[in-house]
């Protein structure tokens, strides 16, 4: 009898405690319902906002802005001083740090001295071009201006227009939140390249397809074009090298074939290519890409949090979120698996640098010989292997992660960026020879100042005439944006002075 009592009282208690808490999460999922089919009302301009988005979607939101959390400043010029030799004469020479967070990229990109000191908008350095892959808003302005009209003229042009940094409109449709492209040259790029548009996509492509928009090789296509003033123009347009293939020397052949020099180096006076960043197009040749796991997958896990299942927005390094981002698939442990990273990292970096040094060596020989009395046909092969060598060392390692997204491809171009740099070695003792020097040991480029000089750069100058920008010019498009009700500058605090430059000036600009 007793036993009978107690085997009802706790199944009737079980039973309590079980609808009780299926009561409570029909409630949540209730609440989650009616918060979804709530039909967004992020119409018009108020999409590029990203503050206006986090009613509807408040755990997408509160990720992506962690992306805030990762905002050191590592300087790559310092950390690898070959950098400026092998720039000499362009702007990467002058500023070159490693990626931060989403949340940073228009600070990034208006902080950094490669974007120079404007004065007005006509002033530059950079064309607008320079602003595509940081903001939503761009997919704004090509609306209201027309795609040639936004490509023309300098970046200070859109200073007041572009404050938004990357966010919910760049990858999602305002009204159904679906996964959208809101710029017109990915779909052109994958075209070009006989590819199925972002549209034709299946859904898992597009979520790698909709980082490729940014994280992808690029240059700026020289466009004429009548304005609507019917003044003749040239604009600058976002444009992929994909039509000869998504690998190094199709796009490569790509530029020589459309005559493309990005610059012509100051010290060795070679034709160079800058690669950007062939993130996507990497990956699509690894052991990742390959076997169709997405961008996403990795950089933007799945999170539970109650009932609700979401996609994490803080896209940061995926080695922070292994739980969620490898063990889905992998049966190893955490540390072995980052184990074979770290091992990937350290061969990459072993005949990253190699190559750095050779390639710097042949743009200083270069020059040595130039002064010697080389003449300018004499070095026409010696600059055809430094230009190859190069742009195949730089494809392999501009994106950052592309060690691990495709390492063979990345092992695979430096052998071949050092084969090329040590043929041009190779041909630079010969004719150094000819002109009678021996044993020619090109000058030190062991820091960042050191190569910065032999670059003709002057550090302190583009520090100062930037901080009387930041004083001045970038203010005035601050109170300009949050005037025209474009920007809402006090929901994202934390975006000014830091830079390769801060710690010089350590809070004493206004001093300078
Ligand atoms: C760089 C591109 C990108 C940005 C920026 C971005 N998202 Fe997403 N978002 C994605 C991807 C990829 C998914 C996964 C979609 C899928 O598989 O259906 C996603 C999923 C979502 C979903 C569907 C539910 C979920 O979590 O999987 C919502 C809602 C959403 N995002 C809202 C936002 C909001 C709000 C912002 C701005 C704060 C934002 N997203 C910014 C790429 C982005
Ligand atoms: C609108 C252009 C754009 C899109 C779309 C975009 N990115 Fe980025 N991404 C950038 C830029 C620019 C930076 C560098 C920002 C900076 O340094 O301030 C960056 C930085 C990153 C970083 C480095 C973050 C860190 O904390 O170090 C990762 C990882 C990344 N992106 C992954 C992705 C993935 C994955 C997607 C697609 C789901 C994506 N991005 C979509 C432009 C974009
Ligand atoms: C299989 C998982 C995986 C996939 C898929 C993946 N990544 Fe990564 N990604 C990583 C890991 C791990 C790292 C970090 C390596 C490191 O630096 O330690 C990384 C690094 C990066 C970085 C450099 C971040 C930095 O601060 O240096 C960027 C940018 C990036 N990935 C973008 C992408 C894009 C864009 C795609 C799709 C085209 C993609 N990733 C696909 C795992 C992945
Ligand atoms: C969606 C599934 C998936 C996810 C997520 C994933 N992987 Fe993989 N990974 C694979 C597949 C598939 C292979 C190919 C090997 C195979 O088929 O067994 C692979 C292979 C690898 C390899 C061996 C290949 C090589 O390049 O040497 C490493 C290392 C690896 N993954 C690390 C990671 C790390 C680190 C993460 C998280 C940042 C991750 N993977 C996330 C599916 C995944």
């Amino acid at each position: 009898m007793k036993s009978k009592f107690t085997i009802l009282l706790i199944v009737s208690v079980v039973a309590i405690i079980t609808m009780s808490s299926l009561s409570g999460s029909i409630n949540e999922k209730k609440e989650q319902k009616v918060a979804l089919s709530q039909t967004p009302e992020i119409d018009g301009e108020k999409q590029y906002k990203n503050d206006e988005w986090e009613r509807y979607y408040p755990r997408q939101y509160s990720s992506w802005l962690k992306t805030k959390e990762s905002g050191e400043i590592l300087d790559l010029l310092e950390a690898y001083p070959q950098l400026p030799i092998l720039w000499a004469g362009y702007g990467f020479a002058k500023d070159y740090n490693a990626p931060r967070g989403h949340y940073y990229a228009i600070q990034s990109n208006t902080n950094s001295l490669r974007t120079g000191a404007p004065v007005d908008d006509k002033t530059g350095p950079m064309p607008t071009a320079c602003w595509t892959c940081k903001s939503p808003d761009v997919g704004r302005l090509i609306e209201r201006d027309g795609e040639n009209e936004f490509f023309t003229g300098k970046w200070a042009r859109y200073g007041s227009e572009i404050k938004n940094s990357i966010g919910c409109a760049n990858c999602h449709n305002n009204v159904t939140a679906e996964l959208r492209v809101n710029v017109p040259h990915l779909n052109r790029g994958l075209q070009a390249a006989g590819l199925k548009t972002f549209e034709e996509s299946t859904h898992q492509e597009k979520r790698s397809l909709v980082c490729a928009t940014c994280h992808s090789e690029y240059y700026f296509k020289k466009t004429k074009y009548t304005d609507a003033n019917g003044k003749e123009q040239v604009a600058k347009v976002v444009t992929y090298p994909w039509a000869d293939g998504l690998h190094a020397e199709g796009m490569e052949k790509y530029y020589d074939r459309v005559g493309h020099t990005d610059f012509v180096n100051k010290i060795s006076k070679t034709p160079v290519l800058k690669t950007q960043h062939p993130g996507y197009e990497m990956h699509m040749t690894g052991i990742h890409g390959q076997k169709g796991v997405a961008c996403a997958d990795c950089h933007m896990p799945y999170t539970q949090e109650g009932s609700v299942k979401y996609s994490d927005h803080q896209l940061q390094n995926p080695l922070n979120t292994m739980d969620r981002s490898c063990m889905p698939c992998h049966r190893e442990s955490e540390d072995k698996l980052r184990g074979i990273v770290h091992q990937k990292y350290v061969r990459k970096t072993q005949l990253h640098i190699v190559a750095m040094d050779n390639l710097a060596k042949a743009h200083l020989e270069t020059a040595k010989a130039m002064e010697v009395g080389a003449t300018d046909a004499e070095l026409k092969s010696v600059r055809q292997e430094i230009r190859t060598g190069q742009w195949k060392w730089d494809y392999a390692v501009a994106s950052h992660g592309a060690f691990f997204h495709a390492p063979e491809e990345v092992l695979r171009n430096l052998s071949l960026a050092n084969e090329h740099a040590m043929q041009a070695r190779i041909q630079l003792v010969g004719l150094l020879a000819k002109y009678g020097v021996m044993n020619y040991a090109a000058p030190d480029f062991s820091d960042k100042a050191l190569s910065q000089k032999l670059a003709g750069l002057d550090f302190d100058k583009m520090v100062d005439a930037k901080l009387e920008f930041k004083r001045t010019l970038e203010k005035e498009w601050i109170r300009i944006a949050d005037a025209n009700g474009t920007y809402n500058s006090k929901a994202f605090p934390g975006t000014d002075i830091e830079s390769a430059f801060s710690k010089e000036v350590n809070g004493e600009q206004v001093k300078r």
